[in-house]
């Protein structure tokens, strides 16, 4: 090895030594703590809004691949709005268009933004910072109407009741259709429960409870022939997951 190189190393490694003593003595003598992440504990892992005053708002907006949560946030003109940004997996942005909100939402990160709206209208929520294959359908709305009132928190039981909703949730939408109108990006939720799938490999499985279990958490496992494999999604809660499994069985019977 040539002497420099070595030099180099020497330093690098002298260097790596001073930052690690430095940060144990900060440890030590200072009570100097590695922030750990903030955005996995409440209130900033769910998209919430709160009202404060009769026009004094907080929203906990979190963004996730591929939505914003609260996805619409409706509110009546004049309302002053204390943002709260998080994310619940990789880099987002955030651009409330026709305002001056423009955050990134950083994981671990808790970002805010304070705003004020006085105009009625609908004002789009993009994300601005490439986040992954549906990057580009990543958005939300604040719509703000003369007489709207925050509408009471639903309820888990609703939540899982709203079919609709629940695949929306977790953006099965994005590329599954309910209703058999688009089979571009990838087969139909309808009909498919109990029908037979030709894989990719030209094996044939029969689309039960299990094998659906299978696409939606391990999405690796089976690809149908045709489409390229599932992206990996969130964590379902088991409750949630059920009433999935029970709104395809009777989506599967509609057919
Ligand atoms: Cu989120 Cu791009």
């Amino acid at each position: 090895m040539e002497r420099n190189e070595k030099r180099v190393l020497v330093a690098a490694v002298v260097l790596l030594l001073i930052f690690f003593g430095g940060l144990g003595y900060a440890y030590r003598s200072y009570g100097v703590r590695i922030p750990s992440c903030v955005t996995d504990i409440r209130p900033f892992d769910e998209g919430t809004i709160i009202q404060r005053g009769e026009k004094d708002f907080e929203v906990q907006m979190v963004a996730r691949m591929w939505a914003f949560e609260p996805k619409e946030v409706i509110l009546p003109p004049g309302s002053k709005v204390t943002l709260y940004l998080s994310t619940a997996d990789v880099v987002h942005g955030m651009q409330v268009l026709g305002t001056n909100v423009n955050l990134m939402a950083i994981p671990g990160t808790v970002n805010l933004a304070e705003v004020t709206f006085d105009q009625e209208g609908e004002f789009p929520v993009v994300c601005h910072e490439y986040c992954g294959r549906n990057h580009q359908n990543m958005a939300g709305k604040f719509i703000i109407r003369e007489g709207a009132t925050l509408e009471p928190p639903v309820s888990a039981e609703e939540h899982v009741a709203g079919m609709e909703a629940l695949f929306e949730d977790y953006a099965c939408l994005l590329c599954h259709t309910l209703d058999a109108s688009d089979e571009e990006m990838a087969p139909t939720l309808k009909g498919l429960f109990g029908k037979s799938r030709t894989l990719t490999d030209g094996t044939t499985v029969m689309a039960d409870e299990a094998y659906l279990r299978d696409a939606i958490l391990d999405p690796e496992k089976h690809v149908v022939e045709g489409y390229d494999p599932m992206p990996e999604g969130d964590d379902i809660p088991e409750a949630e997951f059920e009433a999935m499994m029970d709104a395809l069985r009777q989506l599967g019977e509609q057919e």
